[in-house]
C-alpha cells in the first residue's frame, strides 16, 4: 500500500471513531447537538488524531485508551475553529467546505457549540479510564490536554493573536503565537500517543519540542496558502489574513522566506524524530508531507 491509500483509510476510521462518540441528535438542547456535529463532521484533515496514534503506534504499547483520547483532541480542535471564525475573532464564514457554524447556527449557538466541544472532549477522554489498565496515564493525559488546550496552550495563543491584529508583531512574538495557538494542540496530540505508547519522560520532553516546530511549520504553511490557495482547494477563505490586518509569516519576510521556514523547521522534527530507537515510517513520511501540503 502506498503512502496516500494508507492515509485514506486511516482517516476514514478517524471518523468512524468520532460519529462513535459524538452526542446523538435528540433531546431537547438537540441544537446544541447539530452544531457540535455539523462542525466536526465536515471533514477537516484529521491530522491531530492521526498523529496522536502514530505516536502511539512508535512506542509500541496501543490500548483501547487511545479512541477516547483521539476523538478528545479533534473535538478540541473543531471548537477552537468553530470560535476562531466568530465575527468578533476572524469573521470567516467558510470552514471545511461548509458555511461556518455561526452562519448557520447563529452566533449565539456558535459560542455554545465551541464550549460544548470543548467541555465534552473532557467527557469523552475521561472515558478512557474505563477502557484502561493503566490510570495513571489515562490521567496525566487528561492534565496534558487541559494545559496545551488553555491558558499556557492554544487559548493563550489566540489570545495575543486577537490583541496584536493590526499591529506590526516581532518574529519572536510572532513564534511565540504560532506555538501556543497551533502547535500546542499538535504537542498534545504527539504527547498524549506517546505517553500513551509508554514513551518514558525524557521521549516525551523531545515529543513535545519536535510536535512544536511541526506546529510552527504548520501555522507558516497555513500562512501562505492563506495567500496562494483557492477557497475550493482549501475549504475556507483565502485573504482572511489581509482581511483582518494580521502579521504573518509571508507579511513579515515574504512568501519564500516563509517556504523555507517552513522546510527548515519539518526537516528539524523529522531529525529530532529519526534520534529515537524507535521507528515509524509513516509518522516521518507524515511530518516530511506537510511541508508541501496544499490544503
Ligand atoms: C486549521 O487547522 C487551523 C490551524 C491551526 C492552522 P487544520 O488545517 O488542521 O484544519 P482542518 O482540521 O483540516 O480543517
Ligand atoms: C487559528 O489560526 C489557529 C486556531 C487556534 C484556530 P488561523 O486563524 O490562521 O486559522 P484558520 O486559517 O482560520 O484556519
Ligand atoms: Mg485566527
Ligand atoms: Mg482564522
Ligand atoms: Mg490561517
Amino acid at each position: 500500500m502506498n503512502f496516500e491509500e494508507e492515509l485514506k483509510g486511516k482517516v476514514e476510521e478517524i471518523e468512524k471513531l468520532l460519529r462513535k462518540f459524538l452526542p446523538e441528535e435528540t433531546g431537547h438542547q438537540k441544537t446544541i447537538f447539530e452544531a457540535m456535529n455539523y462542525s466536526v463532521l465536515a471533514g477537516g484533515k484529521r491530522l491531530r488524531p492521526l498523529l496522536m496514534q502514530e505516536c502511539c503506534r512508535l512506542f509500541g504499547r496501543e490500548g483501547k485508551e487511545l479512541g477516547p483520547f483521539m476523538a478528545a483532541i479533534e473535538m478540541i480542535h473543531s471548537s477552537s475553529l468553530v470560535h476562531d471564525d466568530l465575527p468578533a475573532m476572524d469573521a470567516d464564514e467558510y470552514r471545511r467546505g461548509r458555511k461556518t457554524t455561526w452562519v448557520v447556527y447563529g452566533e449565539d449557538m456558535a459560542i455554545l457549540a465551541g464550549d460544548a466541544l470543548m467541555i465534552y472532549a473532557f467527557e469523552t477522554a475521561a472515558k478512557a479510564f474505563r477502557e484502561t489498565d493503566r490510570t495513571d496515564l489515562v490521567g496525566e493525559c487528561i492534565g496534558i490536554l487541559a494545559k496545551k488546550t488553555g491558558i499556557y496552550g492554544m487559548i493563550g495563543g489566540q489570545t495575543v493573536d486577537v490583541e496584536l491584529t493590526g499591529k506590526p508583531v516581532p518574529e519572536e512574538k510572532l513564534d511565540f503565537i504560532y506555538r501556543l495557538k497551533t502547535g500546542a494542540l499538535l504537542e498534545a496530540s504527539m504527547m498524549i500517543g506517546a505517553v500513551l505508547g509508554g514513551a518514558d519522560r525524557e521521549q516525551t520532553a523531545l515529543m513535545e519540542q519536535m510536535a512544536s516546530d511541526v506546529g510552527l511549520a504548520f501555522q507558516i504553511q497555513d500562512d501562505i496558502l492563506d495567500v496562494t490557495s483557492t477557497r475550493e482547494v482549501l475549504g475556507k477563505p483565502v485573504g482572511s489574513d489581509e482581511k483582518n490586518e494580521k502579521t504573518t509569516y509571508v507579511t513579515l519576510k515574504g512568501l519564500s522566506a516563509a517556504k523555507e521556514q517552513v522546510e527548515f523547521y519539518s526537516r528539524r522534527a523529522e531529525t529530532a524524530l529519526r534520534s529515537l530507537p524507535v521507528r515509524n515510517r509513516f509518522l516521518n513520511e507524515l511530518i516530511l508531507r506537510l511541508i508541501t501540503r496544499e490544503k
